[in-house]
């Protein structure tokens, strides 16, 4: 019998990566809880259009519509966007009241320590404690830092168009390993996680590859045959950095906030090392390696020889092309 899968924010890159990789693992019957605002959006149809099924819910709105659209279902997914993480908390409950066999928080990050290096990791971990609190079965996923963030530009300009999003700096020395993985491969963890009983009520790190930064600049230039400049930071700064983003925002709700995640993650990952296996296993979780050594996913060389041959996809197009909107709008006024 098909496992039953609600995703909340399945139209996300995250939750797109696990719409495909459970379409691909067959065996799933999959819902989206998508809000009523963006029924109308392309991406939404394009579900439907797989065989999802789309059902309206507005996470802000009565629990018993969540409870009703939650009925018969077997695992919640949760990858909704990193500024509505406590919208997750009436899903929870809802979950817990119809029975939902294993809930899976909004992780999908970094491995990192639960509270006083990231702040986003710290509101995460308290959506985990409320799903803790109500007695939920749960499993966390991590995967490391995407490959889609990580490759800077080449000097010639040929990857820009994806690589607007990736890491500008170089932490440090560059000589600190994290893990890595291909946004596309997370669906495929995914799809092999939710239905393992080794993984009930336990963190899983789904990442792979490990990489310092010396190391990825140095691929780079031999797949691209190009010479990258490499703009090294070092902790001093991202700390002095950090402060003056955290005078503006210390309220992940808040826009402003995003500097503020971006000082961080380069500290935990860049500098103290956080995101690695090792790291990893010392905080308790398991090692997606070591439970399914047969998945096969894309190299980091791989994902940049596609950049340079022209087939990569950029993330985030929608924010970004309404921030371009919102920018020439305001050039115009
Ligand atoms: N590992 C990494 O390198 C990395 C990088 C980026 C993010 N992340 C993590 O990945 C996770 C998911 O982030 P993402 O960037 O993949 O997501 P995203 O692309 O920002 O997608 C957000 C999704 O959430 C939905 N959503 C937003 N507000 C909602 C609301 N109020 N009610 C219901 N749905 C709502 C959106 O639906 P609509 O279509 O309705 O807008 C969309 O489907 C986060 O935990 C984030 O920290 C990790």
């Amino acid at each position: 019998m098909a496992v039953t899968v609600a995703i909340v924010g399945a139209t996300g890159e995250t939750g797109s990566s696990i719409v495909k990789g459970l379409l691909q693992s067959r065996g799933f019957e999959i819902t989206a809880l998508v809000r009523p605002a963006s029924l109308q959006k392309p991406k939404v149809r394009a579900l439907a259009d797989q065989g999802v099924k789309v059902v309206p819910v507005d996470l802000g709105g009565p629990e018993a519509e969540i409870r009703n659209a939650l009925k018969g279902i077997d695992v919640v997914i949760s990858a909704i966007f990193a500024g509505e993480l406590l919208a997750q908390i009436p899903v929870i409950d809802a979950s817990k009241a119809v029975g939902v066999k294993r809930f899976i928080p909004c992780f999908f990050a970094t491995v990192a320590p639960p509270k006083g290096v990231l702040r986003l990791r710290e509101v995460k971990e308290d959506v985990l404690n409320h799903v803790k609190k109500v007695y939920l079965p749960y499993t966390v996923i991590d995967v490391g830092w995407w490959y889609q963030i990580t490759l800077p530009s080449l000097p010639s300009g040929r990857i820009d168009y994806a690589t607007e999003m990736s890491v500008k700096d170089i932490a440090g020395d560059g000589s600190v390993p994290t893990a890595l993985t291909d946004l596309r491969d997370i669906g495929k963890y995914v799809a092999r996680i939710i239905v393992d009983p080794r993984t009930l009520n336990r963190m899983v790190f789904a990442y792979n590859e490990v990489h310092t930064f010396n190391d990825v600049y140095k691929m780079l230039e031999d797949v691209s045959g190009e010479k990258l400049k490499r703009n090294y930071v070092s902790a001093e700064t991202i700390k002095a950095n950090l402060a003056e983003a955290e005078k503006k925002s210390m309220n992940f709700l808040d826009p402003d906030f995003l500097k503020v995640a971006h000082f961080q993650y380069l500290l935990s990952w860049g500098i103290r090392g956080d995101n690695t296996p090792e790291y990893a296993a010392y905080l308790g979780y398991l090692n997606a390696k070591d439970l399914y050594p047969d998945v096969q996913y894309t190299t980091l060389e791989t994902f940049a020889k596609e950049l340079i041959e022209g087939k990569g996809q950029p993330v985030y197009e929608e924010m970004r092309a309404l921030r371009a909107a919102r920018a020439s709008q305001e050039k115009q006024q």
